[in-house]
């Protein structure tokens, strides 16, 4: 048996598999998000813990029999955020979690140090981990001060399960401080934020073992022998293995909090004038590249909330046919956004709005202004020499039909729909705790799953969605402006 764990935003979800890779149970825990001023987006690193005793909890007792057999355990977790610890590993302040934009000035004058981009292939985006150590250092110097070690979210529960400070290549890679092609930390980045490696986790690959759990946790949960903790990855990578979207050419589209539009590559493609994100992926030896936009279900949930209405209400109302686009027109920067605009200050607008203009008008906007976000991903992408020929679609949005179809005809692509089952970030980790704990071949283990469906683009509507897109396209630099 293995065990997958994902740290999100909003949740923290647990999944057990057995050596055949079948799903035997999952659980999860809510997680909120304090956004204490403007731009702020923090949690407390206690609650993960607590979300993970309670997804752990739920899952012993369903699942009794074989949480005992448990061999390998993986890690998936949200990204960038800085988790500060003292000399004693005692946490100095809430994390400053990804979508957390108030290091924007500290992240531009890092990003004006040609080092940067040169060395880690990326934009110093202010959602990545240095900028904020920086802005610590500014606004909160006594705390900057005790800084002993910085932790990603999920290596913080890696921390509490093995008690060491280990951290794996892809999700180090959104730190701005790794050498991303030679999968190292660099001393020189680090110091031009006044750290050194001592401040930094060991690295490990994503497949190898990076600790084993406390007998102390081991005891509790009544498992026997040693249980390997895999390295793990960022929830991106994390999702891609568990599509088996592992090899050059495969992509998969996200709609979860975020948006994003992956490609997993041969070899380190990096491109930071297109704001497209070139990572390590979990696997040794493999790079990808992906688009980000901020908010994807979040525009979405936004609108439900001041609807009063839920995100699956709203897309229910859109019914089932794809409509062209009815002039009303989205921006979904409503935490700034990073590809391609990198612009931590913009913020999201409808335009076009009429007396007939109702829920339904800005729903539809809503989904298409999501859409065309990952239409501007995907020409990012093709300017960092990447051209795609189908994505498979992941993420709690991804229910929708409608805004599947929506995205297929947007990006002018098919849009894959695995067949039923669980294969996002948890199950991607629980397939890297396997790799961890049993040696074994991770090309063979992330295999892909079978398509249930493919949406295809809707022809009738490309020319409605093209003139759509352009417009779209001319409202951010006219909303920039003003
Ligand atoms: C990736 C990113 C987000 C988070 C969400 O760069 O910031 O996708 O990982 O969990």
């Amino acid at each position: 048996m293995y065990l997958g764990l994902d740290l999100g935003t909003s949740g923290l979800k647990t999944l057990l598999m057995d050596g055949n890779q079948n799903v035997v149970g999952s659980a999860h825990a809510a997680l909120d998000v304090a956004r204490p001023h403007p731009s702020w987006s923090e949690q407390d690193p206690s609650a993960w813990v607590a979300a993970a005793r309670a997804a752990i909890g739920e899952l012993r007792a369903a699942h009794s029999g074989e949480f005992g057999a448990i061999k390998g355990i993986g890690l998936s977790g949200q990204m960038h955020g800085a988790t500060l610890l003292d000399a004693k590993d005692q946490v100095l302040r809430p994390c400053i979690l990804w979508n957390d934009t108030r290091s924007h000035k500290e992240a531009a004058r890092l990003d004006s140090d040609p080092r940067f981009r040169e060395i880690t292939g990326n934009i110093v985006f202010p959602g990545f981990t240095a900028p904020k150590l920086a802005w610590v250092k500014n606004n909160e110097p006594g705390i900057f001060a005790k800084v002993a070690k910085v932790l990603l979210p999920k290596d913080y529960l890696r921390l509490w399960l093995t008690g060491e400070h280990i951290s794996d290549m892809s999700d180090s890679s959104g730190t701005s401080w790794l050498d991303v092609a030679n999968r190292r930390w660099s001393a020189e980045l680090l110091a031009a934020t006044d750290l050194g490696e001592e401040h930094m986790p060991a690295l490990v690959e994503g497949t190898q073992p990076a600790g084993s759990l406390r007998r102390q946790l081991a005891a509790e949960w009544g498992l026997e022998g040693e249980v390997v903790v895999a390295g793990g990855a960022g929830d991106n990578a994390a999702s891609a293995c568990g599509m088996g979207i592992v090899r050059a050419g495969h992509a998969f589209v996200s709609l979860g909090t975020s948006g994003v539009l992956f490609a997993a590559n041969g070899s380190y493609l990096p491109n930071p004038d297109s704001a497209v994100h070139t990572f390590c992926h979990a696997l040794p030896d493999s790079w990808h590249q992906m688009g980000v936009i901020l908010s994807a279900t979040d525009s979405l949930n936004w609108l439900a909330d001041i609807t009063g209405k839920d995100a699956a209400e709203l897309t229910d109302e859109l019914g089932k046919d794809l409509k062209a686009p009815t002039g009303v027109s989205f921006l979904p920067y409503l935490s700034g956004e990073r590809t391609p605009h990198n612009d931590a200050l913009i913020r999201g607008s409808f335009t076009g709005l009429g007396h007939e203009t109702d829920r339904v008008a800005l729903t539809q906007a809503v989904v298409e202004g999501v859409a065309f976000a990952f239409r501007d991903s995907l020409e990012a992408l093709r300017k960092a020499g990447t051209e795609l020929s189908r994505v498979t679609a992941i993420g709690g949005g991804s229910r929708s039909r409608y805004w599947l179809k929506a995205i297929a005809t947007a990006l002018g692509l098919p849009v894959d729909i695995p067949a039923d089952g669980d294969f996002g970030a948890a199950f991607g980790a629980a397939r890297l705790g396997l790799i961890a704990a049993e040696n074994a071949d991770p090309l063979v283990v992330c295999s892909t799953p079978n398509t249930a469906e493919t949406i295809e683009p809707d022809g009738a509507l490309a020319g409605a969605y093209f003139d759509a897109y352009q417009r779209y396209r001319a409202l951010y630099p006219a909303i920039k402006a003003v």
